[in-house]
């Protein structure tokens, strides 16, 4: 399969490479403006859908939705606007240099309604019973906690709130990362039944993605 440019993790590292040397704590790239402008590359749209997946969420004016692991809020600003400036996000982040990112892009944007969260690495940190929707996207294969971090970002959810997640397919595919840091959608099912939640829908318009939409049992 042809390789595009690459909008995540760097795969097929040439072999003098160190990877590993090349990556922080949370397998972010050092090089972090090349990282940004994968993440937030205009190529990066024809494969995500970013408006259709954002239509698939269902928001509405007013909702109150988050994003864990938000990075520089590709998915974060999108949902701003779905919920209006009545609506509030809150863009969670382990890695303060996304943040930073994050909040240079919503005030050349101009928008108001969204909340960066520094977050620990197994806890969101998000306000109690404060949530609509959580959405988690190509992040949660980089939690080190991952049942436990469902848990605690359960907490943030309204009743009747749900938490999506959307993250690559196993295996050698043309964008993601490389197969060993994937977690395989049947592999996230079981951690998130154990963590007490149900599949409640699944998208399937994604060409390298799973796409599932949970709500706490
Ligand atoms: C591939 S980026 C995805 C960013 C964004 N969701 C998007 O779709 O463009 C992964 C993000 O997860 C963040 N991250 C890694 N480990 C994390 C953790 N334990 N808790 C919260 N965020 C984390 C990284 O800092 C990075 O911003």
């Amino acid at each position: 399969m042809t390789k595009v440019s690459q909008p995540h993790e760097n795969q097929h590292e040439p072999k003098h490479r160190h990877p590993e040397r090349e990556h922080d704590l949370h397998r972010n790239p050092h090089d972090l403006p090349d990282y940004l402008q994968r993440l937030e590359g205009s190529e990066r749209e024809a494969w995500q859908k970013p408006d259709e997946v954002v239509s698939e969420l269902g928001l509405r004016p007013g909702n109150v939705a988050a994003e864990a692991g938000a990075g520089p809020g590709y998915f974060s600003l999108r949902l701003a606007r779905a919920v209006g400036p009545e609506g509030h996000v809150f863009a969670a982040d382990v890695e303060p240099r996304m943040l930073e990112a994050l909040c240079e892009r919503l005030v050349a944007a101009r928008i108001g309604n969204v909340t960066p969260v520094l977050s620990l690495a197994g806890d969101p940190l998000l306000p109690p019973s404060s949530c609509d929707l959580a959405l988690i996207v190509n992040s949660f294969h980089h939690f080190p906690d991952g049942k436990g971090y469902l848990r605690r970002l359960q907490r943030a959810l309204k009743p009747g709130g749900r938490i999506v997640n959307i993250d690559f397919f196993e295996g050698e595919l043309a964008v993601g990362p490389s197969p060993e840091h994937k977690l395989s959608r049947d592999a996230f099912l079981r951690m998130a039944t154990e963590a007490g939640l149900a599949l409640e829908s699944e998208k399937t318009f994604l060409p390298y993605q799973y796409f599932l939409i949970l709500r706490p049992r």
